[in-house]
């Protein structure tokens, strides 16, 4: 089964223009807790490099492009986030990277919780030794 989820945003767009309405419950699988957004990203820099424990994630690339590198441990896929009407899930446990940001990139990311940095593992096999354990 592929690690990549996607979510289909609705764009809601008339002779004006477009807009996406996103609800959490109904587009989003989790109450949203928090919203933050990666934007001016330098040339190069790739950002991510890290999983969660319990947090749960929708990115959107609202504007621009990056390339999403996902790894539950087991397998590990890539997709472009390049549109404003899609965006992927990234749940607990998956380890995730940006890379290729296009100069006008603004990436969203919808959150399940706040910042908490006790959440995080940005040890790779720290990582890997985690998602053995919850595999078994
Ligand atoms: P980090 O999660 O390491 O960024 P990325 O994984 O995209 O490379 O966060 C970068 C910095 O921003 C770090 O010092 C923590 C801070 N931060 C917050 O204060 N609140 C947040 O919601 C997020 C995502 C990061």
């Amino acid at each position: 089964m592929s690690l990549l989820q996607w979510i289909d945003l609705p764009v809601r767009g008339d002779h004006r223009g477009s807009l996406v309405a996103v609800e959490a419950g109904d587009t989003v699988p989790f109450e949203i807790r928090r919203v933050y957004y990666v934007f001016d990203t330098q040339p190069g820099v790739a950002r991510g490099f890290h999983a969660h424990r319990q947090l749960q994630q929708v990115a959107v690339c609202v504007s621009g492009k990056c390339r999403m590198v996902v790894d539950d441990g087991r397998h590990r896929e890539d997709a472009w986030l390049d549109s404003p009407a899609r965006g992927l899930v990234i749940d607990a446990m998956v380890w995730h990277e940006m890379h290729e940001f296009s100069a006008d990139c603004v990436l969203l990311v919808l959150a399940s919780a706040h910042y908490d940095e006790a959440d995080y593992i940005r040890n790779y096999e720290s990582f890997l030794a985690a998602a053995r354990v919850n595999c078994q």
